[in-house]
């Protein structure tokens, strides 16, 4: 399988370091044998029909910033958009920072795969919380597979746990803590720190966004309940849809009150005809009462009653991880196999 990767950030270059370090169980197990046609990041990109050489790809990339600079298939004058176009793949994998105004440039980029006939897979936010089910819809009429588990939970799979729940029962409606910058800091406002240390640390481990005041106002968590609510409910619902409040009034004087009274606050999402994120006083045994940079969310089905998965929630190598399930699981679509074929196994229905 031939890819193309886009961004190589944390998020992409823990991806090229995962496909090195399980090169051979990816290939016994699942019969994946990824290579890498392309890689571009802000400064150029580095191409090669026949696959980069993972291993010096990341050297370069941690050694001179830029993939560009891998010698000889490095480039500094390319355009993603024809890189998308013109380099033979079978998928785009996409990893550039989220931008909640416009979706930009990842809009395009993906919009661009799914027309150049690419299987996209992608953790971005910004452009499936600001245009709904456009990309999906694309994807579906052109017949390719669009997969965006990463965009929620990290690498928790909490849009996969949900797709899993809706086909036996009915989701009703969930609430969730889907941001790990801010729990991170609501987490440490309680252990004594300031706000501004404990955002500087959420910085330092890779939680924030590139700009963290998508964090801190509460427009990620927005974004991935937007996500989480389109394929849940089949709705068309947008960022602009959601009530949102984020925690930059939330001192540790508020933050003492409650544990005085054994509780914690969480900045949590809703899901439902009120769609809306707001800090609240929640009790400290709440399954939604995590600590640190995890996220975790509780939906509420129908017949069974509540389900909560919880997970770390951001972080570069947690959500390569679920860029790889999404690649997998589109590799077995399109004919390799996913589990492991085993002759002497049961014949069970393949998971997806
Ligand atoms: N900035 C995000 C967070 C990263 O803190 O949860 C994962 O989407």
């Amino acid at each position: 399988m031939k890819l193309i990767l886009l961004g190589c950030g944390a998020v992409n270059l823990s991806l090229l370091e995962i496909l090195l370090a399980r090169r051979t169980e990816l290939s016994v197990r699942y019969g994946l044998q990824p290579k890498i046609a392309a890689v571009v990041d802000s400064r150029g990109a580095a191409m090669s029909p026949d696959g980069l050489d993972i291993k010096e790809l990341i050297r370069v990339k941690k050694s001179k910033g830029s993939v560009a600079q891998t010698t000889p298939s490095g480039r500094a004058d390319v355009n993603a958009l024809d890189v998308i176009s013109e380099v033979d793949a079978d998928m785009v994998v996409e990893a550039i920072p989220t931008n909640l105004r416009t979706g930009e440039p990842s809009l395009s980029y993906v919009k661009r795969a799914l027309e150049a006939g690419r299987n996209v897979v992608t953790a971005n936010k910004g452009p499936l919380a600001l245009t709904a089910d456009l990309l999906p819809s694309l994807a579906n009429k052109r017949g390719l597979f669009f997969r965006f588990s990463g965009a929620v939970g990290g690498g928790t799979p909490i849009l996969d746990l949900a797709a899993r729940c809706s086909l036996g029962d009915r989701i009703v409606g969930f609430q969730g803590v889907f941001n790990g910058t801010t729990n991170y800091i609501l987490s440490e406002l309680e252990a004594g720190l300031s706000f501004e240390a404990a955002l500087r640390a959420a910085k330092e481990r890779g939680y924030a966004e590139a700009d963290p005041l998508i964090d801190i106002r509460g427009l990620d968590s927005a974004s991935k309940l937007v996500i989480l609510s389109n394929a849940v409910f089949g709705t068309r619902m947008k960022l602009k849809n959601v009530k949102v409040k984020g925690i930059r009034g939330v001192t540790k004087a508020k933050v003492a009150n409650a544990a005085a009274k054994g509780r914690v606050i969480r900045l949590i999402g809703s899901g439902g005809i009120a769609p809306a994120v707001a800090p609240q006083e929640i009790p400290r045994e709440s399954p939604l009462a995590v600590n640190s940079a995890m996220n975790a969310v509780t939906f509420e089905l129908e017949r069974s009653g509540s389900i909560t998965i919880s997970g770390k929630g951001a972080g570069g190598k947690e959500t390569a991880g679920a860029l790889l399930r999404d690649i997998l699981t589109i590799h077995a679509k399109l004919g390799g196999f996913y589990p492991a074929r085993d002759e002497t196994a049961p014949r069970v229905a393949t998971v997806v």
